[in-house]
């Protein structure tokens, strides 16, 4: 395939963090990456489970393109190679260009002609525009640089034709930022698994979890995921604290909508502790001040007790 790099598009700078992170990150054969034969046929079995659980998540179907962004030595880059067929297509999407040399090798020696390698940067997965039905991300959008992330999903969302899937299945960090930060980037939440279960929990992290999107219109958070309805006021308040902490809200702004969801009927029970978590938010981004905080929720409470 053609070298997709020089694309003209304007780049940032390589967060070379994000490289290393990745080059350290031990796959299922390890750092170094994995020997060519013979060392997956035990992993296989161990990882029979997982694969379920992942498909069940991507469902991937035969002459589907789906793309492995971030795909490192290609674990799940020829299961979903295997699942999508001889009619389909995987692109193995990543920014380390020893990882994807295993994966060029993998696929010379097991003939795998429906792969193709995009040797990406950390701001664009340099995927071609609407022509994919999914992307899947597997432990990457926690290693993706904050600064690189805007450019990485609107990269993704691009790729996916209209109503195409995003599978971010990760065992770090926010699920909550990664829901925000997808919604600023046009997507819109169909379904989220947090925590994941059945997958053995690390011991050093937040836990596995899996949200799965739909590529949406616009970049603007315009429609709100399925959720319960203080749920659904807290996800709008923190999609605006957000906002206001990459400069998009002014604090007046952040304030008039603050004051909107707070004042919203339903938007949350002051007897339960979400309340007292919306009023210390508001307090610690400046919206509200301490003393003030605390007046309402005292009177909210006393409202709601007089119910
Ligand atoms: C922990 S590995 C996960 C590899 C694979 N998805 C798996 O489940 O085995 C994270 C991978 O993401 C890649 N990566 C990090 N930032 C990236 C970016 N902005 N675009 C594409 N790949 C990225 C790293 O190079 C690394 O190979």
């Amino acid at each position: 395939m053609p070298d997709p790099r020089p694309r003209p598009r304007p780049r940032r700078l390589l967060p070379l963090l994000a490289c290393l992170l990745g080059a350290l990150t031990p796959g299922p054969f390890g750092p170094t990456g994995p020997p060519l034969a013979g060392a997956e046929e035990g992993a296989e079995d161990l990882e029979d489970a997982e694969r379920r659980s992942i498909f069940a998540l991507i469902e991937p179907r035969q002459g589907e393109v789906i793309a492995d962004v971030g795909c490192g030595t290609g674990r799940w880059t020829f299961p979903l190679a295997r699942a999508v067929g001889a009619s389909g297509r995987i692109y193995a999407v990543d920014i380390d260009p020893r990882k994807i040399d295993v994966v060029r090798q993998r696929m010379a020696v097991e003939a795998v002609r429906n792969v193709e390698i995009i040797h990406s940067l950390p701001d664009d997965p340099m995927l071609p525009e609407a022509s994919l039905e999914a992307v899947f991300l597997n432990n990457v959008i926690d290693y993706v640089e904050r600064r690189a992330l805007a450019g990485f999903l609107e990269g993704i969302r691009l790729a996916l034709k209209p109503g195409g899937r995003l599978l971010i299945r990760d065992p770090h960090g926010n699920p909550d930022r990664v829901i925000a930060e997808c919604y600023r980037a046009g997507f819109t939440l169909i379904e989220a698994q947090i925590p994941l279960t059945g997958v053995p929990q690390p011991a050093f992290s937040s836990g596995w979890y899996a949200v799965k999107l739909r590529r949406g219109e616009s970049r603007q958070p315009a429609i709100l995921p399925r959720l319960g309805k203080p749920e659904r006021h807290r996800f709008r308040l923190h999609l605006a604290e957000e906002l206001f902490r990459e400069g998009l809200l002014t604090r007046e702004e952040l304030r008039a909508r603050w004051e909107a969801i707070q004042n919203a009927p339903g938007a949350f029970d002051p007897r339960v502790d979400e309340a007292r978590d919306l009023l210390e938010a508001a307090a610690a981004v400046g919206v509200l001040d301490e003393a003030d905080a605390g007046a309402r929720l005292a009177r909210r409470v006393a409202e709601a007790g007089a119910k």
